[in-house]
């Protein structure tokens, strides 16, 4: 994904609106309220922040100590332009982030899919060091290979992953998966369907590798409030669901 300043800029400029992040945002807000109640002044890393909409989110409903860390160039600037405390960085270099900072929350959204094992292990190992005793990690992945296609190539997306993978990684980094479900469920067969056309799209030689673009763009107002609220009332009735294109985890020490 790193320098597709295209993938970037349509991240920045939707991520408010699009029902997708709109979903995600409000599940790390609720997972806070739930550890941390009303206190806003929480220590919170987001890694691997892209172009800082979370952070913004998190800003407007009042927290005050955020950082976050990216290795893109475009993803800085757009954080920068929305004055948001977010640094330029490698991940595999977390070691040299400010050592003796630790946090109260850890964030770290749809970003391991962009590291083979090599690398993501010494990444969750700086993560968890960087955890408070009473710290959690919430971590949003990309899930099941099924879903894979032309989204994952143009984000340049290496992986995806199940439950399993996770509980591998992160228990033995010394943590406990506290929730995990995967979404949603619902949609899941809209979202196959979606992936399957546009797989037969590039084999039919109708559209060029090159051409492919991620799922990050915005359907009819009417559509991307349906889609918002069909996953919003699937995560009202069911605590978790076993099927979807993402898999969110929190886990603490
Ligand atoms: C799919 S985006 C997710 C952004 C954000 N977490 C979100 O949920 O919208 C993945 C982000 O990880 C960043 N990233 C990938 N590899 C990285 C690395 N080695 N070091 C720092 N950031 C990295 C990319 O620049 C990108 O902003």
């Amino acid at each position: 994904m790193i320098g597709r300043s295209d993938e970037y800029e349509k991240m920045y400029r939707l991520e408010g609106q699009l029902w997708w992040y709109r979903i995600l945002h409000e599940r790390v807000d609720a997972v806070l309220r739930r550890h941390f109640g009303t206190q806003r002044d929480i220590q919170l890393l987001d890694a691997g922040c892209g172009t800082g909409g979370l952070l913004r989110f998190l800003q407007q409903r009042g927290y005050t100590r955020l950082r976050g860390i990216d290795g893109s160039a475009d993803a800085v600037a757009f954080c920068q332009a929305r004055d948001l405390p977010v640094v330029f960085l490698n991940l595999n270099h977390l070691d040299q982030f400010e050592p003796e900072t630790t946090y109260d929350v850890i964030v770290c959204n749809d970003v391991f899919c962009y590291f083979d094992d090599t690398n993501l292990i010494p990444l969750v190992n700086q993560l968890v060091r960087r955890l408070r005793p009473n710290g959690i990690l919430i971590t949003n992945n990309n899930a099941f290979n099924v879903f894979r296609g032309q989204h994952d190539r143009a984000v340049g997306s290496m992986r995806r992953f199940v439950q399993k993978d996770l509980e591998q990684l992160l228990i033995p980094a010394g943590l406990q998966i506290r929730t995990a479900t995967y979404w949603s469920l619902l949609l899941s067969p809209l979202i196959l369907l979606m992936r399957q056309w546009q797989d037969w799209q590039l084999r039919r030689g109708w559209r060029a590798l090159e051409e492919a673009e991620s799922d990050v763009y915005m359907p009819p107002a009417w559509l991307n409030e349906t889609l918002y609220r069909i996953v919003r009332a699937e995560q009202t009735v069911f605590a978790r669901t076993p099927f979807g294109s993402s898999l969110f985890i929190t886990a603490g020490k």
